[in-house]
């Protein structure tokens, strides 16, 4: 199968070495910032902020906090997935004021879905609310990768990292958010070997059931 997506997805890998010297243009930046704003989450909630790195200071800080891991530096930009640590009723109420006035429509007739999210929410434990708002930022991510693969952008996802150290270099605590993700972003560096490796899948016959 060929279509622009599939050929994008194959041709996107986990990239290890990006070229330095190579930047993402403000243009593709937006079309990759668009495309992490139009991901779908639950109940449209958007329970994650994403901390957008460019700054070579603290690319090398979150290089230490990753392990050494070389894309911190080497990519031209730096997507932090930080996930909510609570999602209060106000928060809720600023979603359903968005909502209500994005579409035209006054507050009380959605008071009710605003309601429903309230109470879908009561009494939640932390870590319930935290693991549902990491999840939305994983969707997130997909996105970014795919629309990236798309754009014939690199990307290396990364989990490899010491989230209290990320947390704290971003002062993610103190905006109730913790770092649950990272996305580098650039251009693919001549000398990485793994471009050239195939890919490791399934046949679809075993992962479709
Ligand atoms: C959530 C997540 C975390 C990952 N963490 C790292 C990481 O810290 N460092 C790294 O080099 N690759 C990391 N990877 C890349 C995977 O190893 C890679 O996606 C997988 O081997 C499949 O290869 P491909 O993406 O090149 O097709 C991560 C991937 C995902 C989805």
């Amino acid at each position: 199968m060929s279509t622009p997506i599939i050929d994008g997805l194959k041709w996107r890998y986990a990239t290890k070495r990006f070229d330095a010297a190579k930047k993402v243009s403000d243009a593709d930046l937006q079309t990759l910032q668009q495309a992490v704003n139009l991901t779908a989450t639950s109940y449209g909630l958007q329970t994650f902020r994403v901390a957008l790195i460019s700054d070579p200071n603290v690319k090398e800080q979150l290089q230490v906090a990753s392990y050494n891991q070389p894309q911190l530096t080497e990519s031209s930009h730096v997507f932090v997935f930080a996930n909510m640590l609570d999602v209060s009723d106000e928060y809720v109420d600023g979603f359903i004021r968005l909502l209500a006035e994005t579409r035209g429509i006054p507050v009380d007739a959605v008071q009710g879905y605003a309601d429903y999210i309230k109470g879908s929410l009561k009494g939640k434990e932390p870590a319930f609310i935290q693991d549902w708002t990491r999840r939305q930022a994983y969707i997130a991510l997909g996105t970014l990768l795919a629309t990236a693969g798309e754009l014939k952008i690199d990307t290396c996802p990364m989990e490899g990292f010491d989230a209290e150290q990320v947390n704290n270099i971003l002062g993610l605590p103190e905006q109730g958010l913790n770092a649950c993700v990272i996305a580098t972003v650039g251009y693919r560096s001549e000398e990485d070997k793994t471009q050239h490796a195939a890919k490791v899948r399934l046949p679809l016959e075993e992962l479709f059931l």
